[in-house]
């Protein structure tokens, strides 16, 4: 099928405008069955938490609760765009290491199910506020577990310094906390969560992570501490370049379960649930984004070659040096000619889409298609140089449907007061 879905991308832009993000809907459907399906076990209770942070929107957010999944939110914003979708609070895991009084009011208001909580300070706050509510809440704490796990390699560091987390080398603080948390007669404490990093192609990491967290959950069950779930986050991998090489769902949630089913057995059998928290690797690969090429520039090295977007609707390259496929819509046949710069619009020397990439002749008007934008595109989104951000197109079996509106001058200065005001 040719096209994103059976839709030309020369007709979505004439639909909708440029830049433009596409979303593969049978894709992201698929990925969430894949997940949701794979993830299953007889010993444990499992659930999918789609990491909201990697692209939040209502649309998004149905489909992930068409497919049973709970939800991971980071912020208020997030909290409430799930909260606006009609979705759960029961099924609703609230992370992030300064969420602010007013969040977790709002999230205790709303009755989300569970607080994943970073810090000491965090539980006070809960504590403080839930003391006088006729009402009662589920955390996980969440653990440093001194593992860093990025594409090809993961590292097993003593690693204190993250923001994120209790550090497993300062037990003492988090057996406190657990017990205060537990003695208020408020709060259960179901259990521990980590999250080791992004794009992880080794297996092994999650092994690594596995026995490190049964080990310390035994530790807080002898306690006392009555801990049945263990949330190991998410991180794993998706294609975006050849060097890319990511483990199949099945394969990850078969190694996963199966390492918690020998390691609940080693540690006598407590842990009920176990979670993870995919982002990126149910969205990325299902996400385009369409650019229109604008003007092309030679200069003694390179040839650029400028689109209508940049570093505004894609930071990741800017941020990460991270790698992008792309291709010339309607071009797909014709031998490449030249390597080309992809250069975004912003007023920033970095702002660079791909730094080399082969592609037949470019010309003024021409559809430039990245591809694997899916994740941590749009949810990175910025207004610098006051760029309106894109639309949002989901195409499903030839037909497509707009889930977010182009933003217009309007929008962006709309909440601006020329004169101030007291
Ligand atoms: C706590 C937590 N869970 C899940 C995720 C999702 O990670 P990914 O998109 O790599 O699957 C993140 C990403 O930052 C995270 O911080």
């Amino acid at each position: 099928m040719s096209g994103i879905s059976g839709v030309k991308e020369q007709d979505l832009i004439r639909q909708y405008g440029s830049p433009l993000f596409v979303y593969d809907e049978h894709e992201l459907r698929q990925k969430l069955q894949a997940f949701t399906s794979c993830f299953r076990s007889e010993t444990f209770a499992t659930r999918v938490l789609y990491a909201s942070k990697a692209f939040s929107c209502k649309a998004m957010i149905s489909l992930a609760a068409e497919y049973g999944c709970g939800l991971d939110v980071v912020s208020g914003g997030e909290l409430y765009t799930a909260l606006r979708t009609g979705f759960d609070p029961s099924r609703i895991w609230f992370h992030g290491n300064n969420k602010t009084p007013a969040e977790i009011r709002m999230a205790l208001d709303a009755k989300v199910g569970t607080f994943v909580v970073d810090n000491e300070m965090e539980a006070e706050e809960i504590l403080a506020q839930i003391k006088d509510r006729d009402t009662e809440t589920d955390v996980l704490l969440r653990i440093n577990p001194g593992i860093e796990a990025h594409t090809h390699q993961y590292i097993v560091t003593a690693h204190v310094d993250s923001k994120f987390g209790f550090s497993l080398l300062e037990k003492d603080v988090i057996f406190d906390t657990a017990e205060k948390l537990q003695d208020s007669g408020k709060v259960r404490v179901r259990g521990i969560h980590a999250h080791i990093g992004s794009q992880i192609f080794d297996k092994q990491a999650y092994v690594e992570l596995i026995r490190k967290m049964f080990s310390f959950a035994k530790e807080l069950h002898d306690r006392g501490i009555a801990v049945t779930d263990i949330n190991l986050g998410g991180g794993f991998g998706a294609y975006y370049t050849p060097e890319d090489h990511p483990v199949p769902v099945k394969e990850v949630c078969e190694t996963i379960l199966q390492t918690c089913e020998e390691e609940n057995e080693r540690v006598g059998g407590f842990i009920r649930q176990i979670l993870i928290e995919p982002g990126r690797s149910i969205v990325a690969e299902a996400g385009y984004t369409l650019y229109t090429v604008g003007y092309l520039k030679q200069t003694p090295n390179k040839t650029y070659a400028f689109v209508d977007g940049g570093m505004s609707d894609n930071i990741r390259p800017a941020l990460y040096q991270a790698k992008y496929e792309a291709y010339l819509a309607g071009k797909e046949n014709l031998p490449a000619e030249t390597d080309y710069t992809i250069a975004g619009k912003c007023c920033e020397s970095g702002d660079i889409l791909i730094e080399s990439i082969p592609l037949p002749k470019a010309e003024k008007g021409d559809i430039l298609v990245m591809k694997t934008t899916g994740a941590y595109g749009y949810s990175m989104a910025s207004h610098y140089n006051k760029l309106p951000l894109p639309a949002v197109v989901f195409v499903n079996e030839g037909r497509a449907r707009t889930v977010i509106e182009r933003e217009s001058y309007e929008h962006m200065t709309e909440l601006e007061l020329q004169e101030g005001k007291s």
